[in-house]
Formats: structure tokens, sequence, C-alpha cells
């Protein structure tokens, strides 16, 4: 959701963005008061990026190592995402730079407040909508410590992963299950929302009748993840938004579909990934899918295959396998 509090610092005067170049990093779409002819808009999200550059801005999956005059901070919702793309946003603004930082409460923007403290500089605020927006002008010098804001998380035992990335700091237990749980597969496949690459990795370790497999994230940062976590040369990796992801069709999908819009659950988003895998597959191919059990997959997935069934149940995750999707199911 775009924030009401960077318009309005704007409008009453208590905010100016400094002349030069303006970083914005992920700001949601329609995001309004960055100036569209200066600024930057860095969105590792597929779907947001391309409504950036749809409208005008010019965009960016990864931050370009150059200086800029000033940044903006759309505060994610993960705690060691939050603070790395702070400590990004101290190295690439110049000392006196202006840099702002906006988020909800419920996304922690009082806990980064508190952090701010441990710069040498005066922070201004202010709180409108159940968030809050800081700024600051980007003191000469920054501490060990905060430089090191960039890199908390510990990702899993051999794995590369990224601050933000689901399931940055463990496996998760669903997707294990799923591994655990899986029928022996052959042919061409995809990992719809492939993350780092784990599941990936354990088919194509596992599965030597895998010809082929298509990683399709969204996320820039993941994907780029799972290129060092899958060296296999059967992979091929889509930054893409699976919903609309077209191939010819696969053999086998396989996923842990997404179940979140930034904080809200959003149990539209995976059933909207069970349609299109119905799409992406051959009549004679197979989904496996692993959700939370409460998730309501059932009638999407009814809707969608001629097959469904339950292939495992443990630890509040089921794993689903369903075959001969329907021709026009849910188009
Ligand atoms: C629950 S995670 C599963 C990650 C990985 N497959 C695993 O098992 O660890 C879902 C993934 O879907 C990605 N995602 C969210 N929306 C997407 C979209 N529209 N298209 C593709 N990927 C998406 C998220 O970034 C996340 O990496």
């Amino acid at each position: 959701m775009p924030s009401p509090r960077l318009e309005i610092a704007l409008a009453a005067d208590e905010l100016h963005w400094p002349d030069g170049p303006v970083l914005a990093l992920r700001p949601p779409p329609q995001q309004t008061g960055l100036p569209q002819d200066r600024t930057l808009v860095v969105h590792g999200f597929k779907p947001a990026h391309d409504a950036w550059a749809k409208s005008g801005y010019a965009v960016a999956a990864e931050t370009p190592a150059t200086d800029f005059a000033a940044a903006y901070i759309a505060l994610p919702r993960a705690k060691d995402h939050a603070f790395a793309l702070l400590a990004c946003a101290l190295d690439r603004v110049a000392p006196g730079g202006l840099i702002a930082i906006d988020g909800a409460k419920t996304d922690g923007v009082d806990s980064v407040a508190r952090a701010l403290k441990e710069l040498d500089t005066s922070i201004e605020s202010l709180s409108k909508a159940h968030g809050r927006l800081l700024w600051f002008r980007r003191p000469e010098n920054v501490t060990d410590a905060v430089v090191e804001w960039g890199d908390r998380s510990t990702s899993p035992q051999g794995w590369m992963t990224a601050p933000g990335v689901f399931s940055a700091n463990a496996v998760d237990v669903g997707s294990r299950l799923l591994v655990e749980s899986l029928a022996p597969l052959s042919g061409r496949g995809a990992d719809l929302g492939a993350g780092w690459g784990y599941l990936s990795a354990q088919v194509l370790s596992s599965m030597n009748a895998v010809t082929h497999l298509d990683l399709v994230e969204a996320e820039w940062a993941a994907l780029e993840c799972a290129r060092a976590n899958v060296l296999d040369p059967r992979a091929d990796f889509h930054w893409a938004d699976a919903t609309c992801f077209q191939a010819p069709a696969y053999d086998f999908i396989v996923m842990n579909p997404p179940f979140h819009t930034s904080r809200q659950a959003d149990p539209a988003l995976g059933q909207r990934f069970v349609v299109s895998a119905a799409r992406l597959l051959k009549r004679t191919g197979r989904l496996t899918l692993v959700a939370n059990r409460h998730l309501p997959y059932e009638e999407t997935l009814r809707k969608s295959f001629a097959e469904v069934g339950t292939r495992a149940e443990a630890s509040g995750f089921k794993v689903i396998q369903a075959g001969k999707p329907r021709p026009y199911a849910g188009r």
C-alpha cells in the first residue's frame, strides 16, 4: 500500500528532496512524492518492478554502486531486510544527503527509530495513518556496528540466502515435507515460486529422470541465490510472475506457493498459483504442492484438476498431489 506520509511531509515543507539523484528502495507501486525525473526505483519484486517501469520511472532490480543525494526506503516486513536496506542507503547516500524511512507500526518502524539513535545525527519524524516517516541527514561517519546492519541473517548451512527472502534463516518445514513425500518425477518440470532453490535442488539431486527444471521466482534476490545454490545444468532461471508465466506444457510442477502479500495473509495468491499450474501442465502432467493445513486451496484444486489427493500431512502442513488438469479450469 502506498504511504500518505511522504506527500504530507513534502506538502507541509517539513521534508525537501535535495538536488541530485534520489534512490527509492522497494516503494510500493503508486507511491507518491518521488520526483520522477531524478528517482531510480529499485524493486526486486517483478510485478512491482514492472508497474514502476510502466509508470515511467527509471527502475532497477539491484542498487547500482553509484552515489545518490537522497534515499527513500519503504520499510519491508522482515527486520533483517529492513536493516539491509538501511545499510545500503547509508552506503550510497553521500554525507549530508537525506535518508527517509517510511513504515507502518506493524512493520517495526518504531524499532528502526530506536536503532537510528546509534547514528550521530538528529532524526525527524512524522506519524500518520498507523505509521511513521523518519528522516535524517546522512552523518559523515557511521560505526562498524551500523555498517554490519547489512548482514544480520544467518543462511542455513551450505545454502546462500539473502535478507528478506522466504526461509532465509532455515529450510522451511513444509518444503522439507514436500521433498520427503514426492513421488518419482520425470521429464520437464517447473518450480513455481522457487525462492532460493531448496525444492529445485532436492528434485534435481534425487531424480535422474528429470530432464529440465524451470525455476520461476518473482523476487530478484531470491533468484540470484537460487542461481548460486542450483548449479545443475538441467536448471533454468526465470525472474517472472508465476501467475502469468508462459512456457511449453510441463510434465510436472512442484511448489510451495506464497501465502502472503506484504503482512497480510493472501490465500488468493496461492489459489492463482494453482490455476497457473493447471494452465502450464500437460494433460498427463502432475502438480505436487505443500501448504499450511488451514489454507483453503481444495476448492480451487478440484476446479482445476480432475484428480486431487493428499500425499502427506505433518507439522501443520499438507502435501497435495493433483493430476489431469481440466482444459479450461479457472481461465
Ligand atoms: C513459500 S515461498 C517458497 C520458496 C521455495 N520454493 C521453498 O520451498 O523454500 C514462495 C515463493 O514465491 C515467491 N513469489 C511470490 N509471489 C510470486 C509470484 N507472483 N511469482 C513468482 N514467485 C512469487 C516468493 O518470493 C517466495 O520465494
